[in-house]
């Protein structure tokens, strides 16, 4: 068994030669006259440190900015004036109309996600969209969809599929090394900001407020559904099931070993921390069954766990999962690391390990030339997804749901079989079309 500092030494290299190759790819594709032009469509805190990212490989060009916040665009703009010169633009069709740009971020709140990656593939652009990849599971499907009929690159940013630590420890999770994996557990647990009861008022001055609407239905502006505050709001954000959760519900069900849907979900979830605005539940507990054939060894539950009202750790990450196997257990924090358990919970190994955000990122970009598919792609971005989805649907009908994975319809509960989808603002251009 190696000490913990040794495992400390290891992951700190392995961090080391992970960040070197990334540069790497970049470097050669630049020296031997190949670059990719992109576009960054959303430019808040995660569509700017996208942006940044992209905007420091020498393989990137940056065409565009967009958002129809003019002061956010301009912003993002100034944060790259180093590096390189965007175009400031606020409709993202603009955008797309450009045949030299070859792929695009998608970093705007979540019901625009499917929206925009769809036009985008429509016009023939890779897509590098934020998570959770939709905003609900009609889309989620429209998207895989529209990736296979475009064979465009489309990838998810839940980046801890291009972490090479936690790849590493699921390799050794398929050999075995704790047994057959039966149980995962994901949990959110952290302190969030509450958001008031705020009325309607006037949206500010160079905030193209329809167009940030979209295609979703035209609601008054309210300044606590605005920026970043959308995702409390169902028609705009998906919780925090959809927020943080869905980084470790991808993590459970790729450390579970399973790439299907569940067919049976419970929830039980409310507003227990905050007396404010938010129509999401603060407080969440969700058991997804996947029963496989059905035989004992052969069935499979997934456990998500949420508080965003807790200013704690849960064995000390504030986000993280279990994996209980029959001969081990593995405790996993994409920001934390690892602590894996034997029978008669033996530590049997441990390392430190962060999130490599860097690594996904220029995976996206090493895909766009290799057409190889990439670490977080569409697929399983949408298997995630959905996760959250049925978390959300189960707490906020109340029942359990029984989930047909192959037609992806929730049977016998017209109520909630609607949530699959949602309801689109009538006639508006960028509401997803079946062939788009
Ligand atoms: N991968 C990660 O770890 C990670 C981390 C943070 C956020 N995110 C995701 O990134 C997304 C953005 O998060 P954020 O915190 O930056 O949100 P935000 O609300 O601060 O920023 C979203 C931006 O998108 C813009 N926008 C809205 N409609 C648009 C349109 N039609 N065209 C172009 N821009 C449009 C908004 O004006 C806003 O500036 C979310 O989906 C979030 O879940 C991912």
């Amino acid at each position: 068994m190696n000490t913990r500092r040794e495992f400390l030494e290891q992951s700190t290299v392995a961090l080391a030669a992970a960040s070197a190759m990334v540069h790497t790819s970049s470097e050669v594709q630049a020296a031997e006259g190949r670059t990719v032009t992109m576009a960054a469509i959303g430019c808040g805190g995660q569509g700017t440190s996208l942006l940044k990212t992209f905007a420091d490989m020498p393989d990137v060009k940056i065409a565009y900015v967009c958002d129809p916040d003019e002061a956010r665009a301009a912003k993002a703009a100034d944060a790259v004036k180093d590096k390189q010169s965007p175009k400031t633009i606020s409709d993202l069709r603009r955008v797309l109309d450009d045949p030299a740009v070859e792929a695009v971020t998608v970093a705007t709140p979540d019901h625009w996600h499917a929206p925009a990656t769809l036009l985008a593939l429509a016009a023939g652009k890779h897509v590098y969209v934020e998570k959770p990849c939709s905003h609900n599971i009609r889309e989620g499907r429209l998207m895989v969809e529209a990736a296979e009929r475009t064979k465009k690159i489309v990838q998810v940013g839940t980046q801890s599929r291009s972490t090479p630590f936690i790849r590493e420890m699921f390799a050794k999770l398929r050999d075995g090394i704790i047994g057959e994996i039966v149980v995962a557990k994901a949990w959110n647990s952290q302190r969030r900001k509450d958001i008031g009861h705020l009325q309607p008022s006037e949206a500010p001055g160079g905030f193209d407020y329809d167009l940030w609407i979209g295609p979703a239905p035209m609601v008054p502006f309210q300044a606590n559904r605005q920026h970043y505050n959308w995702h409390w709001w169902y028609d705009f954000g998906t919780g925090d099931a959809g927020n943080d959760g869905v980084h470790e519900l991808d993590i459970a069900r790729w450390g579970l070993g399973v790439d299907v849907h569940p067919s049976r979900v419970a929830a039980v979830g409310g507003k227990y921390g905050f007396d404010d605005d938010q129509q999401f539940p603060d407080t969440l507990y969700t058991a997804f069954d996947y029963p496989s054939d059905g035989a004992v060894g052969h069935k499979k539950q997934l456990i998500f766990e949420m508080r965003i009202w807790s200013p704690y750790k849960q064995e000390g990450h504030d986000n993280a999962c279990a994996f209980y196997g029959t001969n081990g257990m593995l405790i996993l924090g994409k920001n934390g690391g690892y602590k894996l358990y034997g029978p008669g919970s033996k530590l049997i190994e441990e390392a430190s390990g962060k999130a490599d955000t860097q690594a996904h990122r220029r995976n996206f970009v090493d895909c766009v030339y290799s057409g190889q598919k990439p670490n977080a792609d569409i697929l399983n971005g949408h298997l995630s997804a959905t996760l959250c989805h049925l978390a959300n649907i189960a707490a906020r009908t109340g029942r359990t749901l029984q989930f047909d994975p192959a037609k992806e319809e929730i049977v016998g509960d017209a109520e909630a079989a609607a949530l699959v989808g949602r309801t689109y603002r009538e006639g508006h251009w960028a509401v997803p079309k079946v062939s788009s």
